[in-house]
């Protein structure tokens, strides 16, 4: 086993997921890492853990460096259990270490593990000398719990971001730039993946990405290196800092996104004749089928799309189920910036659209066109899904 130096005395001690193909509903068909990272100085610290399961192959990497025992901190930045996992473990090696958390932190640490740890609490600018190294502090509530925070080591101007700018993605490599001259690794597949990681965790929050970028702007923090705790370490972060602040802004492409379900193929046939409306304009678009595409794949698309636009046949006088849950993960979401279209067909009682229209409203959300048509789409209600696909493709190109 290799030790993975990331600058001299800050270790990679994490672990890659190879197996990984569902992280809570969102797919990972690339894998992924749980990211962990050894500071040795004077004193020694541990920043986040693994997940529970993995901690054994933690622990071994920190062997091939020091004896557990000597850790003097165990840095707990975000205790969803991806990261803090394996700290009933490594406190019992680690026997006189601090775990240093957010009040929060210690909050949730304490519900899950209730064990009688020796926390110590910090905030954004408290600060813990290692010896050479500095570990400042930055808390970081909703990026993306209340718990979270960075760990930024002042010397290396490395930071820490937890769940911050990660991706799902195993790899035997760890650097961004290392995989980007890999064949099947590319750089626009860790973008890819980052953007999905984005849209799927973190799209919810970009206000807060803003403001504290906004933030480490003010506090004159330096950034060389961001080490998050899932996926490749950015050694030159400014692209990855650069796509947050385009997520965050909510900056979309010229792009239409066609999302459906079908029971008769009406709706189907709506749905294409929409596309092809959109596409004769010239206009990007990407027709998706909720049972046929991963939802954290759609999610990924929605994005960067300008326009959305949602379609369901009607069951039991309401939306069909797959349209409902999926508009519930969407919406949860919080995609800004988007015009909304709905659309689908009915047999003997409506309800489909209205239902969508109702679900959209409730969520802020305002559908600027809808259309319905009964049984089975005839001529004119083809030529009337080609003009509204050919509107909304010319409300993007503006
Ligand atoms: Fe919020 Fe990677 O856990």
């Amino acid at each position: 086993m290799t030790k993975i130096e990331l600058v001299p005395g800050v270790y990679w001690v994490g672990v890659v997921d190879w197996n990984l193909r569902d992280f809570h509903g969102y797919t990972t068909p690339r894998g992924g890492t749980y990211n962990a990272y050894l500071i040795v100085d004077d004193k020694i610290a541990l920043v986040d853990t693994v997940k529970h399961g993995f901690n054994n192959e933690m622990i071994d990497r920190i062997k091939q460096i020091i004896d557990p025992a000597r850790i003097d901190y165990v840095i707990s930045n975000h205790v969803e259990m991806d990261h803090s996992g394996s700290l009933p473990e490594i406190m019992k090696l680690a026997e006189r270490a601090e775990l240093i958390c957010t009040e929060k932190g210690k909050e949730g640490l304490l519900r899950y593990y209730r064990s009688a740890w020796n926390f110590r609490t910090v905030r954004t600018g408290d600060e813990l000398q290692l010896g050479k190294k500095t570990l400042y502090f930055i808390t970081a509530p909703m990026l993306h719990w209340p718990d979270s925070m960075f760990t930024y080591i002042k010397e290396d101007k490395i930071l820490l971001s937890n769940d911050g700018f990660g991706q799902h993605l195993a790899s035997s490599f760890r650097f961004y730039e290392d995989v980007c001259s890999l064949i099947g690794y590319d750089c626009d597949t860790v973008m890819d993946e980052a953007a999905k990681y984005y849209a799927n965790i973190l799209m919810p929050f970009g206000g807060v990405i803003l403001k504290k970028i906004e933030e480490l702007q003010k506090l004159h923090i330096e950034i060389k290196m961001i080490a998050p705790s899932h996926g490749m370490i950015w050694k030159d972060p400014g692209k990855i800092i650069d796509a947050y602040l385009k997520w965050a802004s909510g900056k979309s492409k010229q792009k239409v996104l066609v999302i459906y379900d079908t029971m008769w193929n009406s709706t189907e046939n709506m749905a294409q004749e929409i596309v092809r409306g959109v596409s004769d304009l010239g206009v990007e678009v990407s027709l998706f089928h909720l049972r046929k595409t991963e939802w954290s794949e759609i999610v990924k698309e929605a994005l960067e799309a300008r326009a959305i636009m949602i379609g369901t046949p009607t069951l039991n006088n309401g939306m069909f189920p797959t349209v409902g849950g999926f508009l519930t993960y969407l919406t949860g979401l919080h995609p800004i910036e988007k015009i909304w279209v709905t659309f689908g067909s009915y047999g003997w009682g409506g309800g489909g659209v209205r239902t969508v229209n109702e679900k959209l409203k409730s969520a802020g959300y305002e559908p600027i066109e809808s259309l319905e048509v009964k049984f089975k789409p005839d001529e004119q209600d083809l030529v009337k899904c080609y003009a509204l696909g050919q509107k909304i493709a010319s409300l993007v190109k503006v």
